[in-house]
């Protein structure tokens, strides 16, 4: 500590509260799954940062690159292309299926969701975009527009011609017509209402595989094919954001590989950058030059940035060479099965759901009226927190209370199983706060 003096507190009396209070803490360092505060406590990481550190904190793959990239070339006119970013389209197209083709390389989740709406309706000659009533897809004018779950108070008009489809979480019915299994009545509904309010300008549907924000949702089984259907029929493009699922979190390197559908663009952000800022819009030849010969435009001053780049060429061979989406699909096994067992000892805990290392709890004030235990869960990362655990909770109307759980894929066993502990803990300690 170098003999200075060092606050323990973050001071933010110079900060914009951009999501309400900080946390009470100031983070020294990250090292794998743990962060240390400076006043020396130590706590497991079990949001893996902001979902971006699917390789732990301080991999050194990660920093290996960071160095070598920093030595050669940082950044760029845009205009001008680095070896790192033409050999990161070549190795991420080594992984997607085809007719996927085409990438460019934007920073963060919101500006490839906005690249990715921008050819849509460049390509569609439409406007109208749906998307979740539960969705996140950023904070840029475009994708803001599309994320219903949260900010849009306040603001201002959302971009004209953006609707919300019901969220298909079957453990809290968007139509109150199923209890656990969806049989996608709410999504044909959904499509009428959209039909209805049609002006005849149709560009795209914008998805998570897995709602996130929207409490840990995985799209139901035969829902991203009749979604597929759905489009195809309007003439709408198919755009899966998969910030948070890319790269091996569920089990498998990409969450659409689940589903038989390959979306007509695809984004990556998170999990592409493991903790730096790099995102990607991928599609398909046939939109990209139809776009090109139509004068798409997306110039930012940090597209085709070298240095994140190369960091992300670092994580795509991580994930292969460690095998980290099978390591995702064991170890969720495990996690799943602690927080079920749970689920046995706690009555609030009601669902528990998800795929891979990416899980949520809901927590209910009652098992069979489902009601959302809000405060009861906030109370419970207040303890996990206090107990050297970090663990998100999102909760909005409608979505539930729900424990958001996506450590490291690198993570060791031993670490899930003492993350569950203080889950434990944590659960009994909030029935009296
Ligand atoms: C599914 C999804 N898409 C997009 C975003 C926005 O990404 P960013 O915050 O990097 O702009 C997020 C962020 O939480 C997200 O969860």
């Amino acid at each position: 500590m170098s003999g200075m003096s060092v606050s323990v507190r973050a001071r933010t009396d110079q900060l914009i509260r951009y999501g309400g209070e900080f946390a009470d803490l100031l983070v020294e360092r990250a090292q794998g799954s743990w962060l240390e505060t400076a006043d020396g406590r130590r706590i497991l990481d079990f949001t893996s940062g902001q979902m971006c550190a699917t390789l732990g904190h301080g991999h050194p793959a990660i920093l290996d690159a960071m160095r070598d990239a920093g030595e050669r070339v940082v950044h760029l006119f845009s205009g001008f292309l680095s070896r790192d970013v033409t050999e990161l389209a070549r190795e991420l197209m080594a992984v997607l299926p085809e007719p996927l083709a085409r990438a460019m390389f934007l920073s963060t989740g919101g500006e490839a969701n906005e690249a990715a709406l921008r050819l849509a309706k460049l390509h569609s000659g439409g406007h109208e975009v749906l998307a979740f009533a539960g969705s996140w897809h950023g904070m840029t004018a475009g994708a803001v527009s599309s994320t219903y779950s949260a900010g849009r108070r306040g603001y201002g008009p959302a971009m004209p011609g953006t609707m919300a489809l019901p969220t298909p979480n079957a453990y809290r019915c968007p139509i109150a017509h199923c209890r656990d299994r969806c049989d996608l009545a709410c999504l044909d509904a959904g499509m009428a209402l959209a039909d209805a309010q049609s002006v005849g300008a149709p560009a795209a549907v914008i998805a998570e595989p897995i709602l996130s924000v929207g409490g840990i949702v995985p799209l139901p089984e035969g829902y991203l094919q009749r979604l597929a259907q759905h489009c195809r029929e309007r003439g709408m493009l198919l755009i899966l954001d998969e910030a948070q699922t890319a790269l091996g979190r569920v089990g498998t390197m990409f969450a659409f590989e689940q589903h038989g559908v390959v979306p007509d663009i695809l984004t990556l952000s998170k999990t592409l950058g493991g903790g730096l800022p790099l995102s990607a819009t991928v599609t398909t030849e046939a939109i990209e030059e139809d776009a090109a010969a139509k004068g798409f435009l997306h110039f930012t001053s940090h597209v085709s940035d070298p240095l994140p780049a190369a960091v992300g060429r670092a994580v795509i061979a991580t994930v292969l060479a460690e095998e980290l989406p099978r390591r995702a699909h064991e170890l969720g096994a495990r996690l799943r099965a602690g927080l079920d067992e749970l689920g046995r000892r706690h009555e609030a805990v009601g669902d528990v759901r998800g795929q891979g290392l990416m899980l949520g709890v809901d927590v209910v004030r009652d098992r069979e009226t489902r009601a959302p235990a809000d405060r009861y869960g906030a109370a419970v990362t207040a303890r996990c927190l206090e107990l050297g655990l970090n663990v998100n909770i999102v909760h909005f109307p409608g979505l539930g209370s729900v424990l958001r759980i996506a450590p490291p894929l690198t993570i060791a066993p031993e670490e899930i199983d003492l993350g569950l502990e203080i889950i434990d803990r944590a659960l009994t300690d909030a029935q009296s706060s």
